[in-house]
């Protein structure tokens, strides 16, 4: 090897080496590409709307389109992932009790299935956002087998603590037939407590009196005034989607 290929190949392999030791930096790496114009996975902010209603374009599913709109809007580096419960096959606490167990304690239920991906996801983000329909006064079977699921980890069975992974904002809501006046909702009930307790109180949006099916005239439903929703249709949806749209612009930016 003569002189001048000897000295580009140390050259180049001392780059490599100087290269190599301040990617393995984690902090360096980091702060290396804040600078420059890729963003890295700290930089990115996560959201995770947990849809817990069964129908794909209906009054639940569509405030929960809206809060997305809503948190795309504020800009930034915003990922922002819709989970629908009814698309995965699940169960609700199965009481293994694998959480508690001595050395091994856990915050994140350590049993598999369909879940599994979707609790770990959660345990990482920046803000949660949970939409259920209300179902005989509580919301549906699916997303409160999921609180299960998400929230027996949390409890100390020691004293009675509840320990999440990691605190974010949180916002809950809800679509029912009642209104503010005349309602049977309990809403996330004893489940909103666990949340307030281990992630901080959450924000709660209601839309009230919602319409149930596109046309009331196909179906028996005569204990409702198809008029009385249209009425308060027309006075209330478009701003219960633009409370959902700013609630997602917020936590967006927050
Ligand atoms: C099985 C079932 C039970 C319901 N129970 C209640 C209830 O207890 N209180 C209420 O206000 N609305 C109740 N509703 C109405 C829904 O909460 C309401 O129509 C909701 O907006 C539907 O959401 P979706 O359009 O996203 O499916 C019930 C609907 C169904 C299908």
């Amino acid at each position: 090897m003569n002189r001048r290929n000897f000295l580009k190949q140390s050259i180049s392999a001392l780059g490599s080496l100087a290269t190599i030791s301040l990617l393995e930096d984690p902090l360096l790496a980091y702060d290396m590409n804040k600078t420059g114009n890729n963003k890295t996975q700290q930089d990115m902010k996560k959201i995770i709307i947990i849809d817990g209603g069964p129908r794909r374009n209906m009054n639940t599913a569509q405030m929960l389109q809206k809060f997305a709109e809503g948190a795309k809007s504020a800009g930034g580096h915003i990922e922002v992932k819709t989970i629908r419960l009814y698309d995965l096959d699940y169960k609700g606490c199965m009481s293994c009790m694998a959480c508690k167990l001595k050395d091994r304690e856990s915050n994140v239920c350590r049993f598999k299935d369909g879940l599994t991906p979707v609790l770990e996801e959660i345990s990482t983000a920046d803000g949660l956002v949970l939409g259920s329909p209300i179902y005989f006064g509580e919301v549906t079977g699916q997303m409160r087998a999921f609180l299960e699921r998400l929230s027996f980890p949390w409890l100390s069975y020691n004293d009675y603590s509840m320990t999440a992974p990691k605190q974010m904002p949180v916002v809950l809501i809800e679509t029912m037939n009642g209104t503010p006046e005349r309602n049977n909702s309990n809403g996330f009930g004893s489940m909103e407590y666990c949340i307030t307790r281990a992630l901080g109180q959450p924000q709660r949006i209601v839309a009230y009196n919602t319409y149930q099916v596109k046309d009331y005239s196909r179906y028996e439903l005569s204990g409702f005034s198809e008029e009385g929703k249209r009425q308060w249709r027309d006075a209330h949806w478009e701003e219960d989607l633009q409370k959902a749209f700013d609630a997602g612009r917020q936590m967006a930016s927050e």
